[in-house]
């Protein structure tokens, strides 16, 4: 077993959620912005169960190649090489697929089997079909396009998996989290999360995505490595979320008068 689980504060009932899929192999779907704990849940969840997790970040041009295999030259010879996907499948191993979304249409297609009663892996180039170890578990996330850029997941596709949402936690817990992720004090933590909140509800910015978890931890970090309180903030929380300038020196004038 595992003695040290990475850090993870549990939100709501997802770690029982999770725990229920696992043992009945049920695909798992992580929905939610960027920042909001996702990519730790899974992490902390594979560790908890003691088992392997494999994660592959998609984006545009990840294809299933890419997570079933290819040949490969090595000298003369010409050999099959297992991509993430297979090598998971037949270790039994967790894996992630990240941004699922963003991957290519034929990655969607690959999995297919894998999420139904069939849990197996049809290997076109070897003309074999693999099914999948006992262990074997398929987990995804997606960040739901409430704004443009972003892309959807189909319905025929959402429906193979279970799925949970991921938010901003509320500011009791998210001060726990950047105390125990950076060592801070909670004083200043608590004003970080207030900045947070603050900047969460100015929906007429129109910002793509507004300030996650992961820049208050990073913000929290600098403060406490020394760097001063209102440059950390800018650095950290203001400058990630936009380029337009007249933004920037409104959420900088609003976040130095909170810390
Ligand atoms: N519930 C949580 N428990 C512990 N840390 C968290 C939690 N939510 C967010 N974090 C912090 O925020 C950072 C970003 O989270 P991450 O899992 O990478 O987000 P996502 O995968 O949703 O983009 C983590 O590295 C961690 O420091
Ligand atoms: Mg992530």
């Amino acid at each position: 077993m595992n003695t040290q689980l990475p850090y993870y504060h549990q939100i709501g009932k997802e770690v029982e959620v999770f725990e229920h899929a696992y043992k009945n192999k049920i695909p798992f779907l992580l929905k939610g912005p960027t920042g909001t704990g996702k990519s730790r849940f899974v992490e902390f969840m594979a560790s908890k169960l003691d088992k392997k997790l494999i994660t592959i970040s998609c984006h545009e041009e990840t294809s299933s190649t890419d997570l079933v295999g290819r040949y490969i030259i090595k000298g003369a010879e010409t050999i099959w090489s297992d991509g993430p996907l297979t090598t998971a499948i037949k270790q039994g191993a967790i894996i992630y697929l990240d941004e699922i979304a963003e991957a290519r249409p034929d990655v969607i297609v690959a999995i297919h089997s894998l999420t139904d009663h069939r849990r197996e892996l049809f290997i076109d180039k070897l003309g074999i079909i693999v099914k999948a170890h006992e262990d074997f578990m398929l987990v995804a996330s997606f960040n739901p396009g409430y704004q443009k850029g972003f892309k959807e997941l189909k319905p025929s596709t959402r429906q193979r998996f279970i799925a949970s949402s991921f938010a901003y936690p509320e500011e009791k817990i998210e001060i726990e989290i950047l105390v125990n992720e950076a060592g801070i004090e909670a004083g200043i933590a608590k004003k970080l999360v207030n900045i947070a909140t603050k900047i969460r509800n100015l929906t007429e910015l129109g910002l793509a995505e507004t300030v996650s978890t992961r820049l208050l931890v990073d913000a929290a970090k600098l403060i406490h490595s020394g760097l001063p309180k209102r440059l950390s903030v800018e650095v950290a929380i203001v400058e990630p979320l936009t380029d337009d300038l007249e933004v920037i020196e409104a959420l900088k004038d609003l976040c130095n008068l909170m810390i």
